[in-house]
Parts: C-alpha cells; structure tokens; sequence
C-alpha cells in the first residue's frame, strides 16, 4: 500500500506537523496532506498492527483536522479521518439488497470430504489438477461492502443472502474498513466486496470483563459479540468494541468506462492481493495457493493445530478454485458455489446430562445458578460446572435437571450451555426449581425491579464475607500470593479469619500446627501479606469489591482524591462529575462510604498500614517519570494503551514517536513488532513491561 519512500515522507510530514504550534499552526493548504498523514497512521495501526506514532501523537493530528474542517466546513469530504464519527443514535436499519446472492459455504468434516470435492471438481472442470487458494474461515458476522468511484457507498449484513440490513454508519466505526481505495486505478467503478466483522479474542475478554463489573452476563462468544455489535443503534457504542473486518472475496464489479479488467481479478489470491494493496484487511498472509488436494489437506491440519495461538476465532478453512475463469465453470448451485468448500474444524462441543443445578452466593449477595454436568472432555478440558448465570437464563433455555445438553467452549471462552436436546427427553426430567431463600444464611432473596439476579441482602451472609475476602486477596485486587480460595476458607471455618482486616492479624502460631503448612509457605504467605500493604490505591479501592466499581473505575476514584476516606465527604452529584461514573456506579460507592461498618474497616485497615493515601496526588508537580522518555509497542496486558500514555504524562515523562536513542523506556505488549526489533539494537534503550512500567510509576 505505502512504498518505503511514501512511508518515510508521510512519517516525517506527521513529525513536523506534530511539531507545529499556535504560532506556526497547520494551514488550510496543508489539509489534504494532514489527512493522508492520518490514514497513513490509520493504516499502520490497525492492518499492520504496527504503529509509527503514540495514541497520543495521532489523537492531536485528528484534532488539527477537526479544528481544520470546523473553520472550513466546506472542505470537509467524505472520506475524511473525521467522518467515520457520527453523532446521534441510528433509527433504523433500511434493507440492503445484495448485488449478487450472498451464498453459504458447503461444508467438509474430513479429509475424505475433501478429496471426494476434488475428484468431483476436477472432472466437471476437466482438469487433472486444480490450483486452490486456502484462506482461515473466520468465525465472525459477514458484510457486503459497496463501493462506488473508489468511495465506500453502502455497508450491509447477510440478512437471508438475498437482502441484509443497510449499516454502513456501523461499518464507518470500523477503523481497518477503508472509508475510500483507490480501485479506479484498477479500472473499477463500482464493486461489492464481502467479508467477515470479527472482534478479537483479546478484546472480546476485555469486553466480557467490563459486562461483569456491571453484573451482567457475558456474552458466549465473539462470534455473537461481533454480529450483536453490527446491530447496534449507538455508533459510538460500536466504535468501542473495537471491532476488525477480514475481507476475502470479490463478488461483483464493474468496469470504468474504457478500462480493460485488471489481470490481477483474474485469480482469487490476486484479488486478495489487490485488497491488500488497497488498503483492506485481507489475508495475504494467511492464504495459501497450493496445487492438488494432498498440499490443501496439510495445510487445514497445520492451521488447526495453530487455532488457539491466533489472535481471533477461526472455525475452520475455506478452499477455493484459484482460477476465476474456472470458478464461472464450476458454477454454483442455488445454496453454494461449486468452486469453494469450508473445512470444518472440529467442533468445541460435547453433549453430557444436566445432573443437578447449585447456588453459589456471590460477593455483592448475587445468586448464580451453576450446573453440574457428568464431566465431559470439550477441546482438551474436562467440563462438570458451567455457570447459568441467571434464572432467566434457565428459562429460556428451558432447562431441566436430567436433560442431556449441548455444551460449547471455544477456545479460552467460558463454557456455557447451548440448548438441551429436547428430542432426546423421557418425560422423567425435573424442573429446575429457584430457591426462594439464601441457600448459606437463610435470609429471604430478593430481586430488585429492575435485575435478573436475585439476591440476600444480608451483608453478614457468611459466604458473601468469605467471598470478600477471597476478592480482596486476589491477583487483579491485593494479589496476595499463596492465599487462595482454600486457606480463605479453611481459616474462616477455623475461626482464625472474620473479615478482611483479619488478613493482617492472622494467628500463624496457630496456623502453624495446621497439616501442610510448613515453616517455608508461612514465610513466604506473612511476606505476601506484609507487601500488599504497599499497593496502590485504585488496587485497594478495587479490592474493597464496591459492587460496579470493576478495575477502571477504581482507577478513576483513586485518582481523584488525596485520602480514600475523602469520599465520605463527597456527594452523589460530586461522584457523577468523575470521568465515565454513572448515577448506578455514584449511588454504590456512595452507599459504601456512607455504611460506618465500611469506615470502620477502612480506618482498621489504615491503622494496620495499608496506603489509604494517593502518594501520586502530592506528586504531580514533580511526577516519578519526569526527564523520562516512554514508547508504547504491542497489546498491553491489562492497560489501554491511551490511559498509558496519559500516566506517563500525569506523572511528568514525555511520549516519543519512535524508537531512537532519544528514546529511554520501550513498554512491549503481547504481538510488539518492529519498534522491539529496532530498540533491541540501540543499548540505551531499555525494554520493560507492563508491570515493570507500573512499577516505575508507583514507585
Ligand atoms: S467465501 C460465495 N471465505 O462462512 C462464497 N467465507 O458458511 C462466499 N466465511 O457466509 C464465502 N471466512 O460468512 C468465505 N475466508 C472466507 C470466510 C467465509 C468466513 C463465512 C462467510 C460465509 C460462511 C459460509
């Protein structure tokens, strides 16, 4: 897409309009090169995965564009970096008929399969062998795409194959979709390009995360996070699952006038090739054109054994004819076409018999139905609980206890329960009954109007006090090393733990006499203890299990105050002045610090010598990164990558562009590229991560 030549000149033209300032400010002539400078980094970021510059370095070149176009609306165009952000929530989605059918995918289980699709192939094809592209089927929602005098017109779902519903405000959100390509240099005018809208499994966590810190369940898998997401009415809802489009077919174009058609159309992996070039998510990398079906077979089996090291969910490989020309031979029938086939992985599924249905009490009182299933191996694990998260959850599955169940895991998701197989039943299964009291203390459960979970409000309700104990404890919370849910339990049953500031008063002489526990896991259990008196704030706040304040929130409130009992003083509408803390999340946290029994706690533990302080909130002038360069690269594990660069900010270092011997700090992330490579060559340059990047900045 961008020579080596382009790539520099577009690299240095960003460097200096970074440079520029309200006295030399960008010009109005220089808006057109501003904008390829930001698709420029558009395309480094999100298909090379490679950025050239920070979020940061890119956030103010987007605002000189907006500033730009505000004063000058009449230059504004429709492929502008700008225009992807929509204001206002979408009505409705019109229909979107398909300029050709879009087609399901005949499918193969086994090699067998395979070879038998061949043979049929090649001799309706005439042909002794046959050239085959072979490219990941990825386990996503497909999209049409239009675009017409290299402009995208028209975004669209699958719907029925013959018409979808009209989204392209939805598909303008995401980024690795091209708002214009350059097709006309190909002799193309109008063109329909299909593809799938996948979300990553990283983010797909991410997301799922941030749906249990508001108590709701989470979504099965990607594939429905992705085709869910497509249907949104909010798009700046939709720009924030940060979806990804994979696409991999051409199915209609047209030819401008007196053009003849591009030879490279000419070839399936041609056509992947151009899209490439174009600027789109193909999979150039992944495909493969290989002759005869013996080659095709091995590389299915080498991409399956590589499933789980991808990025996002594939569930299978799909073969094409390579040739087009034999493509038009071959022909479709009225469900597929003849000349491609899909090669099934073998599925994440297994079915066993629903044996019973526990409640668990969870920490903020919730009741979790968890069915036990006889244990059945799916993907390598051998699954016997799987979480129902609700009775709603029951109901429409329209479970009961005795049914045999279809279960699924997909990669490292969660497993959950598909359906039950009703045709399997005998008329002996039970109803799953809920219960309408607290199945540890007893308390009567409620449901509050506008929940689907029931609960016992009795804060006192051993297990929720247990379950608080194990939270505070935890890795993301005080990751108190070698306590674990067991010794939680075991010293609650044994008395020598209550509540959480027992945490710092455990009895080891007692503890000490207790089957397996030797001299060196009680040291090395009192250091665990004695160091999580040291962690940050937002870790303690996170740890307190403030029902919705998750890890973000946590951070934002330890931000915001100099001691964490400044919160008792603060008010419902102060609280709602915090950055992304709704009237839910206010009303909780206020409750919290407004109960004296949490206050009490908080002073205990304060007088034990936990930090209730904000140490950073005196430092700001001075700051622990200052005279410090940083450079980001790569997925960071828990970080954004945007709230990492404005640490290093809040805390006085300064972000670099690139890596050089200007540069002090390369942070790397899972997947970092050729800013790793390059660092590793310049000595001063040190390359840290994530945890020793915090570290540094709470110091
Ligand atoms: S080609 C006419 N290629 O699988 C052929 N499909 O069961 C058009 N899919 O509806 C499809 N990855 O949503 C093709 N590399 C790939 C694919 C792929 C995923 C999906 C697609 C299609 C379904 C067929």
């Amino acid at each position: 897409m961008y020579s080596a030549g382009q790539t520099k000149s577009l690299q240095q033209l960003g460097t200096a309009f970074l440079k520029k300032d309200a006295k030399h400010p960008i010009t109005v002539k220089e808006i057109k090169e501003l904008r390829d400078v930001l698709r420029f980094h558009e395309y480094r970021y999100y298909i090379l995965n490679d950025p050239l510059i920070s979020d940061f370095e890119y956030d103010q070149l987007f605002k000189a564009l907006e500033k730009l176009e505000e004063e000058h609306p009449k230059l504004i165009t429709p492929d502008s970096p700008t225009q992807r952000v929509s204001k206002g929530l979408t009505k409705e989605f019109p229909a979107a008929p398909h300029l050709v059918p879009m087609l399901s995918l005949e499918n193969s289980y086994n090699d067998q399969d395979l070879v038998d699709w061949d043979r049929r192939a090649r001799e309706l094809a005439k042909l002794d062998t046959i050239e085959y592209c072979v490219e990941p089927k990825f386990d996503g929602a497909s999209i049409s795409l239009i675009y017409e005098n290299d402009l995208l017109s028209r975004g669209a779902t699958r719907g029925d194959g013959v018409s979808g519903d009209e989204i392209t405000t939805n598909i303008k959100q995401i980024r690795s979709v091209p708002l214009s390509a350059r097709f006309s240099d190909h002799g193309i005018q109008t063109i329909e390009i299909r593809g799938e809208v996948l979300m990553t499994k990283n983010n797909f966590k991410k997301y799922n995360d941030q749906l249990a810190e508001q108590n709701l369940p989470p979504l099965a898998n990607p594939r429905n996070a992705a085709a869910g997401s497509l249907r949104i009415k909010d798009p700046k809802e939709v720009s924030r699952r940060n979806l990804e489009a994979f696409l991999y077919n051409i199915s209609y174009h047209t030819t401008l006038p007196g053009k003849k058609e591009d030879r490279q159309l000419q070839t399936h992996s041609g056509c992947l090739e151009m899209l490439w070039e174009l600027g789109f998510r193909s999979p150039v990398k992944e495909k493969k054109v290989l002759k005869g079906i013996d080659a095709v077979i091995k590389y299915c089996h080498q991409f399956e054994s590589m499933r789980d090291d991808l990025p996002y969910e594939i569930d299978g490989m799909v073969i094409k004819v390579n040739d087009v020309d034999i493509q038009d031979r071959l022909g479709m029938t009225t469900h597929h076409p003849r000349w491609a086939i899909a090669y099934k992985f073998k599925a994440r599924q297994g079915t066993s018999k629903l044996r019973a249905v526990e409640f668990q009490v969870g920490r903020t009182g919730s009741i979790t139905p968890v069915a036990k299933i006889d244990p059945v191996p799916i993907g390598g694990v051998t699954v016997g609980s799987i979480s129902l998260f609700n009775e709603d959850v029951i109901r429409e599955k329209d479970l009961k206890i005795g049914d045999t169940v279809l279960v699924e895991r997909a990669g490292d998701v969660i497993p959950y329960i598909v359906k039950p197989l009703a045709e399997l039943r005998t008329g002996k299964e039970k109803k799953i009954v809920f219960p309408t009291h607290c199945p540890v203390c007893g308390d009567k459960l409620v449901k509050p109007v506008d929940e689907a979970v029931w609960r016992c409000n009795n804060i006192n309700c051993e297990a929720q006090v247990v379950e608080r104990i194990i939270h505070f404890t935890s890795k993301d919370a005080m990751d108190i090393r070698g306590f674990g849910d067991a010794n939680v339990r075991k010293f609650f049953e044994l008395g020598f733990l209550k509540d959480i500031p027992g945490i710092y008063t455990l009895p080891f002489d007692k503890i000490r006499s207790l089957e397996g526990f030797g001299e060196k896991s009680i040291t090395n259990l009192q250091g665990a203890i004695e160091t999580s008196k040291q962690q940050p704030l937002h870790r303690l706040i996170f740890a307190l299990g403030i029902r919705y304040a998750g890890e973000t929130t946590a951070k934002v409130l330890a931000h915001a105050v100099k001691h964490l009992l400044e919160f008792q003083d603060l008010s419902l509408e102060d609280l709602q002045n915090l950055e992304d803390v709704g009237p839910k999340v206010a009303g909780s946290i206020h409750q919290f610090f407004h109960n004296w029994d949490n206050i009490k706690m908080l002073k205990r533990l304060e007088e034990l010598g936990l930090k209730l302080k904000n140490d950073k909130k005196d430092l700001v002038a001075g700051g622990n990164l200052v005279g410090q360069t940083f450079l980001f690269t790569g997925t960071l594990p828990t970080l954004k990558r945007s709230d990492a660069e404005a640490l290093v900010e809040s805390n006085g270092g300064k972000l670099l562009g690139s890596v050089s011997s200007k540069l002090n700090y390369l942070v790397v992330g899972e997947d970092a590229g050729s800013k790793l490579e390059k660092a590793k060559k310049i000595p001063s340059v040190k390359i840290i991560s994530e945890a020793e990047f915090m570290q540094m900045v709470n110091r």
